[in-house]
């Protein structure tokens, strides 16, 4: 693995004049906030040595670098899914490589069905705390000691100072906790009231392979989920993925704000 990020990292810093310091990772439907970085450079997935992407047409990722809300930023346009297939391995591969770029907070987004009733679709809730239901941990395997240690410490997942910050200034926002299933199934209303008694408030398919990995090599994460639908069984209604990104795209407004003043702050 040396071997490579070595060559994947050499090859991006060959093309970026300046070092991010801080990554964003952005879920479904949340994408649209790559597109307003300022003073941008982006460079695709697949010119990049080892970096995993889709072959998928039309899921072609991209890095992009720059500025938003004048802080040296890199984006993820184009995440990695367990439940399409990429190992979380692969995932701590990129984790690495955003820690050798020089990435130092990491800002992760994604789309959540709400397990609290009190919650609503469109509600956007700041991420408190994970429960890792996906059987998976990206740093299964040799560790590596370059990084961080065998154990790791998880009890506290999230940048204090940094959640003390946008508290202050969205004094109502919500927050939870985020389950994270592999999916791609939703999942059924006995699997949901289950997850209501682990202590879980929303339920997802991605981000914990991501900030377990960041936690290891000490990146301090914000999460944010949007809630894009009640979880099965709440309402008398199927879930589906057009609903997902219907929802996502109705708080893009908002969600834009939180995000760009959450990296004001920092
Ligand atoms: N379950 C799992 N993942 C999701 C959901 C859900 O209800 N909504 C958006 N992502």
């Amino acid at each position: 693995m040396k071997e490579k990020l070595n060559q994947t990292v050499d090859y991006i810093k060959g093309k970026i004049n300046e070092e991010p310091q801080i990554g964003l990772i952005l879920g479904s439907g949340l994408g649209f906030l790559a597109d307003e970085i300022e003073e941008r450079m982006e460079i695709s997935y697949k010119e990049i040595p080892y970096f995993p992407h889709s072959t998928a047409p039309g899921h072609e990722g991209k890095l992009v670098f720059g500025r938003l809300s004048g802080k040296k930023v890199v984006a993820l346009k184009g995440r990695f899914h367990l439940y399409e297939g990429w190992s979380p391995e692969i995932i701590k591969f990129v984790v690495y490589t955003l820690k050798e770029l020089g990435v130092k907070k990491l800002l992760i987004t994604n789309a959540a069905g709400a397990i609290n009733k009190t919650y609503n679709p469109g509600d956007i809730i700041l991420v408190k705390d994970i429960i890792n239901l996906q059987f998976r941990n990206p740093l299964i395997g040799p560790n590596e000691e370059k990084y961080g240690p065998r154990f790791p410490d998880m009890s506290s997942i999230l940048d204090k100072k940094w959640v003390e910050k946008v508290k202050q200034l969205f004094p109502d926002l919500k927050e939870g906790v985020y389950l994270a299933v592999l999916g791609p199934s939703y999942e059924t209303p006995a699997e949901i009231r289950a997850f209501r008694n682990f202590g879980a408030d929303l339920v997802g398919m991605s981000t914990v392979p991501e900030i377990i990995s960041a936690r290891h090599c000490n990146i301090d994460c914000l999460v944010f989920s949007c809630v894009t639908n009640m979880a099965a069984g709440i309402l008398e209604q199927p879930l589906s993925h057009e609903e997902v990104v219907e929802v996502a795209n109705k708080v893009k407004n908002d969600f834009s704000n939180l995000v760009l003043k959450s990296l004001e702050v920092l």
